[in-house]
């Protein structure tokens, strides 16, 4: 019949026409079948298992297959690919840390890394200051716990970037799983006057960490690194006072009045209990550094991991270093800014300047319930 169809007319069909019907049949097939080698091939919209996955080998390969599927499990599934001990953009160097017998790889990357594991949540802890008491040492030891996350860089937003809102915020923290704790650490936070309520408006349970050290020292440590940047700004004697032998100190000059504590306390204590925050010694921080961030692990709820296992002190740099980090066996300590050698300064003037935050340490001491010794 269809051959008939074909021909238009009745009878048998010719031979010449039964060979081209032949032809285009075949001719047709075999396009069909081009055409699903070449889909295939492509990784084109083919059904369920049929599609295929490519092997991403180069970086630039892996960007690229980002946005279509890659061999294996996604991240985030169970199995899935996830980064351990992950590096963070930072400044500084960070610290990765050694895994214990028995201690679980943390699934996603400590800061950027790669795995998706986990959510961005807004941090639960936070480091608030101060300057130059050892922020640094305090974030870098204690994210080496597995059940923390931190983020490198200081992300300022409580001071400098309120505006631009807590999605913001939020979308700069690592990923984090439910049983992770996320943190930062902005020093300036410490003397910065709204700081208290708008971190008491994001969490009225945000743990606080303040790590403070001998106001002094800290002056000197705080003059010594600007001095680094501006070597051209006056002696530290001249800005430590508006009249020096009257023995006028310029509290307005930031290097002086941060290291006046129970000040800047106060306005935290407006909106957070005593017991919700919690104060490092800068100076017992070099000195027993396993001791220190015990009472830190303690105060965050977490168990003591860090310990004086994994400490050595670097006797070249004169401060406790991690003895390895996530990606090497290499011991690691804090970059060149932190323990600096100090500009020298006339004795006097420290003697003057001890007076003068001897009624503020004194007072310090009284409201946290704790004594730094700060003679
Ligand atoms: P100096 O450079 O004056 O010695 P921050 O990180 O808050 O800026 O504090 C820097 C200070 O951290 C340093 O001040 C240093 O004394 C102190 N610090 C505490 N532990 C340290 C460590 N393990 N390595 C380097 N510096 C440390």
């Amino acid at each position: 019949m269809a051959c008939r169809a074909l021909s238009g007319r009745a009878g048998p069909p010719s031979p010449r026409l039964t060979r081209r019907f032949l032809f285009i049949f075949t001719l047709s097939l075999s396009g069909t079948y081009l055409c699903y080698n070449l889909l295939r091939c492509a990784g084109g919209p083919l059904p369920g298992p049929e599609r295929r996955c490519l092997p991403a080998r180069s970086a630039g390969a892996k960007k690229l297959l980002q946005k279509s599927r890659s061999c294996g499990r996604e991240p985030g599934e169970p199995g899935g690919a996830a980064s351990p001990w992950g590096r963070t953009r930072s400044d500084e160097p960070a610290w990765g840390g050694p895994r214990g017998a028995g201690q679980e790889a943390p699934p996603a990357g400590n800061g950027s890394g790669p795995a998706k594991l986990g959510s961005k949540r807004l941090p639960q802890a936070l480091i608030v200051g101060v300057k130059k008491g050892g922020t640094r040492a305090v974030l870098e030891f204690i994210r080496v716990h597995p059940e923390v996350r931190a983020v490198g860089t200081e992300p300022h937003f409580f001071d400098r970037h309120y505006e631009r809102g807590l999605e913001w915020y939020r979308s700069l923290m690592p990923r984090t799983l439910s049983r992770q704790i996320t943190m930062e650490k902005t020093p300036s936070y410490f003397v910065t006057k709204e700081a208290p309520r708008r971190i008491f408006n994001m969490s009225r349970d945000t743990k606080l960490i303040v790590v403070v050290r001998n106001p002094v020292t800290r002056a000197i440590s705080d003059y010594t690194q600007t001095l680094s940047k501006k070597p051209d700004i006056p002696t530290f004697e001249g800005l430590s006072f508006q009249n020096r032998s009257l023995g006028l100190v310029d509290t307005s000059w930031n290097a002086i009045r941060i290291g006046m504590y129970v000040v800047h306390l106060q306005s935290w204590l407006q909106y957070f209990p005593l017991s919700q925050i919690h104060f490092v010694s800068g100076e017992k921080l070099i000195t027993d550094p396993a001791g220190e961030m015990g009472k830190v692990q303690d105060f965050l709820g977490i168990k003591r991991v860090i310990t004086d296992k994994h400490f050595y002190f670097n006797k070249t740099k004169g401060f406790p270093c991690l003895k390895k980090t996530e990606s090497s066996t290499l011991p690691r300590c804090l970059g060149k800014s932190k323990g600096r050698t100090h500009v020298q300064i006339d004795p006097e003037v420290i003697e003057q300047l001890r007076d003068f935050y001897r009624p503020y340490n004194i007072k310090f001491y009284e409201t946290v319930g704790q004594d730094f010794r700060w003679e």
